[in-house]
């Protein structure tokens, strides 16, 4: 057993349900090892799970993501040594800590010319990029994409790498300022969508064509504006709640707004669609990263003791990119 401080919940709600607390962590058991933090990432997910929308039973911890060095090894782990740098985008949630067992399968070793505060801002968020632009729908060059909330930690990574496979990218975000940070990161054109009317900024853009795919991390608010910027048989890929849940959804409205598709996946399905999925969707990310192509900056550093600033700060949407915590 080691003392560690560590983010705990006893019951959803706000922010301030995140106490930080002096807790035990046990050694790790047969398959994990233990990953002593150097950086913790912070993501929308994180406020779901403390908030109740993703349930989980409680108390707990909280977070998914974190880079350190693996502190110890359990029983039949071959992957990984003690002293070795190992990242994770995982549950169960409790990354929020000094220190955390996680299962050596979820984690990957951080590669030389990456930095630990770079692999916890990109593990989740990279990774997410990964399935939804190189396998939900494979983006291609000369396609011209929408992506939502383009200035926000997945959407500056994305942006970048969907320029990079050659497309033409249209981004949204709610201030100028954001705005010229989505413009810098690989957006050719960026809609104010609390100001503007994005399904006809789209059709301005494409010339009447609209769009192959529109991926969605927003959710509730923008989800029928997503619909309108598709062309006949077009896929909306939502993939998150930043706004709220959409729910209630008629099917029928797929068919007026001309055949279209939508799926909601999330990453943990991809990374589980085989015993190497993870690590090859690693290797993608770090591929593009190391190349230049995708650079990976943290706008926001909080410490752990934080954590509630770091949430108040991501909703409030007065965060950019990605925020991580220094423990
Ligand atoms: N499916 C998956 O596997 C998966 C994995 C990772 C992340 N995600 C999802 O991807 C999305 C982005 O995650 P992230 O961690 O990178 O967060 P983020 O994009 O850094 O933050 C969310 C952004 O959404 C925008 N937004 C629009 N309406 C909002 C509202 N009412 N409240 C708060 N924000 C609002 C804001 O940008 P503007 O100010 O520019 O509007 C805000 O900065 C989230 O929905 C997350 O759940 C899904």
């Amino acid at each position: 057993m080691t003392k560690i401080k560590a983010i705990r919940i006893d019951t959803n709600g706000g922010p301030e349900v995140m106490a930080l607390r002096e807790v035990e962590l046990g050694a790790p058991k047969p398959g994990e090892i233990t990953v002593r933090a150097k950086a913790i990432g912070v993501n929308f997910i994180d406020t779901y799970h403390r908030s109740g929308l993703y349930p989980m039973a409680l108390p707990s911890g909280i977070g998914m993501e974190a880079s350190g060095i693996v502190e110890a090894v359990g029983e039949g782990v071959m992957q990984f040594k003690v002293g070795d740098s190992a990242a994770y985008a995982s549950g169960p949630a409790g990354a929020y800590a000094e220190a955390n067992n996680v299962a050596a399968a979820s984690a990957v070793k951080v590669p030389d010319g990456v930095s630990h505060e770079q692999a916890a801002a990109m593990m989740l968020k990279g990774l997410t990029a990964q399935f939804l632009l190189r396998q939900t729908f494979r983006v291609e060059k000369g396609q011209t994409i929408l992506w939502h909330a383009a200035a926000g930690g997945v959407g500056l990574i994305a942006c970048q790498w969907a320029k990079h496979l050659g497309a033409t990218v249209i981004g949204t975000t709610s201030s100028e300022e954001k705005a010229a940070l989505a413009r810098a990161h690989g957006c050719d054109h960026v809609i104010d969508y609390t100001k503007e009317d994005v399904a006809k900024r789209v059709l301005e853009i494409t010339g009447g064509r609209k769009l192959p795919v529109v991926y969605d991390g927003v959710g509730k608010s923008t989800f029928i504006g997503s619909l309108d910027c598709l062309a006949p048989l077009g896929l909306l890929v939502s993939f998150g709640n930043a706004s709220g849940p959409v729910t209630d959804v008629n099917l029928g409205i797929l068919a007026q707004k001309g055949s279209l598709y939508v799926t909601r996946p999330t990453m943990y399905h991809y990374a589980a669609k085989s015993p190497t999925a993870l690590q090859e969707m690693a290797d993608d990310l770090f591929a593009v990263v190391k190349s230049g192509a995708v650079k990976i900056e943290v706008k926001q550093r909080y410490s752990l003791a934080e954590a509630a600033r770091a949430h108040i700060d991501l909703e409030a949407r007065k965060t950019v990119g990605a925020s991580v915590l220094v423990p």
